[in-house]
C-alpha cells in the first residue's frame, strides 16, 4: 500500500508513522487519517513490529482536524460523512502505540495523542482543545478521554478557554509521561519502542487490554477482565519461560506464544 500523507518506516521489531502534512501543521484531514488508521491496522498484523511510534515534526504533531475541509459541511453532511468514526479504529489497535509530539498537538492532535498509550513530548509541546474558538467543541474525545486525564476542572479550563498548555504543565497534569529536549524526543520514544518490543508479546498485548478495560467498566469487572487476562497467559510458553529464566538467574528468551 503506498502512502502519500504518512511517511512509515519500520525499524527492527517497531514502526515509526509520521504524518506528512507539514505546510498546514500535519492538519488531519479524511486522507490523512484514512492512512493513519490503514496503516496502524497494517502494522496491528505485522508479525515482525511489536510496538508502534506515532509522530509529526518539530514544529507540529498535529494542529487538529483539517479547518478548510470541514467548514462547509452542512450537519446532514457530517453525520452521513461520520470522519471521526474512523478514529474509533484506533482503540481496537492491539499494540502498544507511543505519541512523540513535538510543537502544536491541538484539537484532534491532542485528541489522537490522548489515543496513544504513552506520550513523550519536547519542551517546546502545546497541547490544546481550542476548538471552541472556532464555534465548536472537540469531536474526537476530548471531553472525554481529556476529562479522564486531567479531572474535571483542568479539562474545563482546557475545553472552554482553548488555552494551550505548556509540555511541563501537561506532565504535571498527567496528560503526559515524559518532557524531553526537542532534540531528543524522538529519540526517547524509540528507546520506549525498543524496550516494549523486547518483552514478551502476548503480555504486552493483554497488558494494554487490561489497562484500558480500565476506562469502560466498573472496578469488579476489571479485576475480573484483568484476572482471567493474568491466568490465561499460564497457556503461553513466555510465561514458563519467564519464570523459569527468573529461577536460573538468566535471561529469559521470548518465543512470541
Ligand atoms: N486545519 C487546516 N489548516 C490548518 C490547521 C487546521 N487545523 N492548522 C493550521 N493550518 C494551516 C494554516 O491555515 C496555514 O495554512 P496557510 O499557510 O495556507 O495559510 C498553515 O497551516 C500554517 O498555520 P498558521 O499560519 O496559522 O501558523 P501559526 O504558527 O501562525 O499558528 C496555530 C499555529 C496556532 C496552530 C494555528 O495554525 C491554529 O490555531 N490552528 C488551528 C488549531 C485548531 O483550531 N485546531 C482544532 C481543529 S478542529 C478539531 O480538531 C476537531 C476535533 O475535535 C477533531
Amino acid at each position: 500500500m503506498s502512502f502519500t500523507h504518512i511517511i512509515l518506516t519500520k525499524q527492527e521489531k517497531y514502526a515509526i508513522v509520521q504524518f506528512n502534512r507539514p505546510e498546514v501543521l500535519n492538519a488531519l484531514n479524511m486522507r490523512l487519517m484514512e492512512e493513519l488508521v490503514d496503516a496502524l491496522e497494517i502494522l496491528d498484523k505485522d508479525p515482525d513490529v511489536h510496538c508502534i511510534i506515532l509522530t509529526g515534526n518539530e514544529k507540529a504533531f498535529a494542529a487538529g482536524a483539517d479547518i478548510k475541509e470541514m467548514a462547509d459541511a452542512t450537519a446532514v453532511e457530517m453525520v452521513t460523512r461520520d470522519q471521526f468514526a474512523r478514529w474509533d479504529r484506533i482503540r481496537k489497535i492491539k499494540k502498544p502505540i507511543i505519541a512523540a509530539v513535538s510543537g502544536f498537538a491541538l484539537g484532534g492532535g491532542c485528541e489522537l495523542a490522548m489515543t496513544c498509550d504513552m506520550v513523550v513530548a519536547s519542551e517546546t509541546a502545546k497541547f490544546g482543545q481550542p476548538e471552541i474558538n472556532i464555534g465548536v467543541i472537540p469531536g474526537a474525545g476530548g471531553t472525554q478521554r481529556l476529562t479522564r486525564a486531567v479531572g474535571k476542572v483542568k479539562a474545563m479550563e482546557m475545553v472552554l478557554t482553548g488555552r494551550m498548555i505548556s509540555a511541563d504543565e501537561a506532565l504535571r497534569w498527567g496528560l503526559i509521561n515524559k518532557v524531553v529536549p526537542v532534540e531528543s524526543y524522538l529519540e526517547e520514544a524509540k528507546a520506549w519502542a525498543k524496550e516494549i518490543a523486547s518483552k514478551p508479546p502476548v503480555a504486552v498485548r493483554l497488558a494494554k487490554e487490561s489497562v484500558l478495560k480500565a476506562f469502560d467498566t466498573t472496578i469488579e469487572g476489571g479485576l475480573e477482565f484483568e484476572r482471567k487476562n493474568f491466568y490465561l497467559l499460564f497457556a503461553s510458553d513466555d510465561q514458563k519461560e519467564g519464570m523459569k529464566a527468573f529461577a536460573e538467574k538468566r535471561k529469559p528468551e521470548w518465543k512470541g506464544k
